[in-house]
Parts: C-alpha cells; structure tokens; sequence
C-alpha cells in the first residue's frame, strides 16, 4: 500500500507528524469485494514541501492528486493551513475524492460513504493529536458500497 503526502508551508509539520505516524504504525487494511481485510505494509511517498518557504498548494495538491489517480499510490494524504485550498487542488484531478475532514467522524464517513481516496487536513486548525486519529479512522473504515457506489460512480464520471 502506498500512501502519497503532500502539503504546501501551512501544513508541512502536520505532514512530516503523520508520516512518523504512519512509519510507527507500518500497515493498513487492504478492503477486498466481500470486505474481507488484509493488512499491507505501508509505503511513503512523501512529495513536500520540506520547509516553512512559501510555496504554492495547488501544486502540491495536483502532484498528490495525480498520484493516486495514475495508480501510483493507492491513497493520499495531503495538508494545507486549513486543508481546504489544497483539497480543492486534489479534487480537480479525475478520480480523486478527496475529503477534507476536522473530526474522527468525518474521516469515517468519507470513507463509508465517499470511498475517499485522499483526505485533506489543516495544519492551522487541527491538532497533531487529533490528526492522527483521523487517519487511523480512515484508513481502518471499509467503504459500505451499496447505493454509495451509484454515487461514487456519479462521481467519477464528472
Ligand atoms: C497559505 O497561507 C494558506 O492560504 C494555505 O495553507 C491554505 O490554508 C489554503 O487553503
């Protein structure tokens, strides 16, 4: 399982704090179509920035983006300030449902019902703490499919 980071200066912190997280914590579930999991070693692919230098989050968030849309990674993570210009960035990209999410609840509803395949963070607005709850939730929730799917679908094809 690959996982790309990414973040502009606003969020480049929270990012490096999740990559500890996700070395320390070293797999995640891969879903298959009956639900079953497996856990897959995980696999950073951290692409900036690396310092407080202004840079720009669409970039950045493109970068992500493309990504896992090319297949490249599976899923993405990327911060900004508040994480909502660069999901919009992330968002622009097909195939990309990003999720910006403030709260453990939103991280699992992203994925039940949105399959998100990137989630968005803000490195001004949430805690390291609770960042990493976030993505433990996400990364831990099974999308439901069902008429989620019809909707995702929907989704994809914009
Ligand atoms: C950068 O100052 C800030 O605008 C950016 O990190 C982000 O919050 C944009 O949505």
């Amino acid at each position: 399982m690959i996982i790309v980071l990414g973040a502009d200066h606003g969020g480049f912190e929270l990012k490096n704090i999740i990559k500890e997280h996700l070395k320390e914590r070293g797999t995640a579930p891969i879903f298959d179509e009956e639900g079953n999991q497996v856990q897959d070693k995980i696999k950073i692919v951290d692409l900036g920035t690396n310092s407080s230098d202004s840079v720009d989050y669409p970039s950045f968030g493109k970068a992500c983006g493309e990504a896992v849309a090319s297949g490249k990674a599976n899923l993405g993570i990327v911060c900004c300030g508040t994480g909502i210009g660069i999901s919009i960035a992330a968002n622009k990209v097909k195939g990309i449902r990003c999720g910006l999410c403030t709260s453990v609840e939103m991280a699992t509803l992203t994925k039940q019902h949105n399959n998100a395949n990137m989630i968005a963070l803000g490195g001004r607005t949430t805690s390291p703490e609770l960042a990493i709850e976030i993505v433990d939730a996400w990364l831990d929730t099974k999308f439901e499919g069902g008429r989620h799917q019809r909707r995702v679908d929907m989704l994809d094809e914009m």
